[in-house]
């Protein structure tokens, strides 16, 4: 199958997505002198395959930093951890970090690198279906601290982004689902013809079906692509990607990040909260609430958050220190349908309230 091309078109900041199977070949094209690999001790032997092309392909230095896998390694500690790796072995302006693992990986390695010696150049290989279709495009990095995830970072765009479907193979169906409601965001976003060809396609792509999950990451890739390059740094549009977000974020939070509730999973109980907002303000109708709910619940991702020890006061003031809420005003991606979400600032908290109790209650408030 041939390799797909995404260009991100940012000026001076543009960069390809390749998607493909079996490509992670196409690094030695982009190989540096001196290589910094950063991963996590699930994905070491993808990381060793890069090590392999980039010493292949000439490079003197190629050295691997691997982290334990999960959420916790976004820390201030292994972020310093990774700047001392990179200083003891003499980094310079020239050299190149690569990132490869999931969303994790890829905002810890991406915000390295952006503060490393004011910045070097980075480079997306991401290995889980999330990343591959949300975190490793538009240079979103960071880390987490005790105020929050995500609270620390900076919009650093990767040089390129190699995104081999193979390694898809190996990833744990948790995690490959927690991905999926990522790619489902994009029909709800805007593109209800895509939802419509997942609601028929879902087996394909989670049997990882070439053609389908190539079609369903180039689809995700380029409805980002647009997005991104419409509002790089979040000041409007961006925000239509947290659609789950606000509810999910603060679901996490409440979870500990134990991986006891992964990242994916609680977009996918936020998404169902935010149409089930959006339906009882009246915008849009509870069939495309329950739509999404069945969509979600038929592939086996979780839709509401019954499993949650927090009530939903706790949960708000959660939802309150978000970086999405401006001012104190918590912001909400709702929708009038399906394939058409819109930011609001303009939500009752009491209804937002009655969403949470419904949710963490384990039902829901669209059902039909
Ligand atoms: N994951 C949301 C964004 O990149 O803006």
């Amino acid at each position: 199958m041939l390799t797909r091309n995404v260009k991100i078109n940012l000026k001076e900041r543009s960069y390809d997505i390749s998607i493909g199977v079996d490509i992670f070949h196409l690094i030695a094209d982009i190989a540096p002198k001196k290589a910094f690999i950063i991963t996590d001790d699930n994905v070491e032997p993808y990381a060793k395959t890069v090590q392999n092309i980039i010493l292949g392909a000439g490079a003197e230095f190629c050295e691997i930093l691997t982290f334990p896998h999960g959420e916790k390694a976004k820390s201030y500690n292994n972020l310093q951890k990774a700047h001392d790796w990179m200083l003891e072995n003499n980094i310079h302006r020239n050299s190149v970090v690569f990132a490869v693992g999931g969303g994790v990986v890829g905002d810890l390695a991406g915000f390295a690198a952006a503060t490393i010696m004011r910045g070097v150049e980075f480079v997306q290989v991401p290995t889980s279906l999330l990343s591959q279709v949300d975190s490793s495009v538009g240079g979103k990095t960071g880390i987490n601290t005790k105020h929050g995830k995500n609270l620390v970072g900076a919009f650093y765009q990767p040089k390129a982004v190699i995104i081999d479907i193979s390694s898809l193979k190996t990833l744990p169906k948790r995690e490959l689902l927690a991905g999926y409601a990522e790619i489902v965001k994009y029909g709800l976003i805007d593109n209800l013809e895509f939802f419509d060809w997942l609601e028929n396609n879902s087996d394909a792509v989670l049997s990882l079906d070439e053609s389908a999950i190539t079609h369903a990451i180039e689809v995700s890739c380029k409805a980002k692509a647009a997005i991104v390059e419409a509002d790089e740094r979040e000041q409007g549009r961006r925000a239509l990607l947290n659609l789950g977000h606000t509810f999910g974020h603060a679901l996490e939070a409440a979870a500990g990040y134990d991986g006891s509730l992964i990242h994916g999973e609680a977009v996918a109980i936020g998404t169902v909260m935010a149409f089930d907002l959006s339906a009882a303000m009246g915008l849009c109708s509870l069939k495309d609430a329950a739509r999404v709910r069945v969509h979600f619940e038929s592939v086996g991702l979780p839709v509401h958050a019954g499993n949650i020890n927090a009530t939903s006061g706790e949960l708000i003031s959660i939802m309150r220190r978000d970086k999405k809420a401006l001012d104190n005003n918590m912001v909400f991606i709702l929708v009038n349908a399906i394939g058409d979400a819109f930011i609001s600032k303009e939500v009752k908290i009491n209804m937002v309230c009655d969403v949470l109790s419904k949710s963490l209650a384990g039902c829901d408030s669209g059902r039909i």
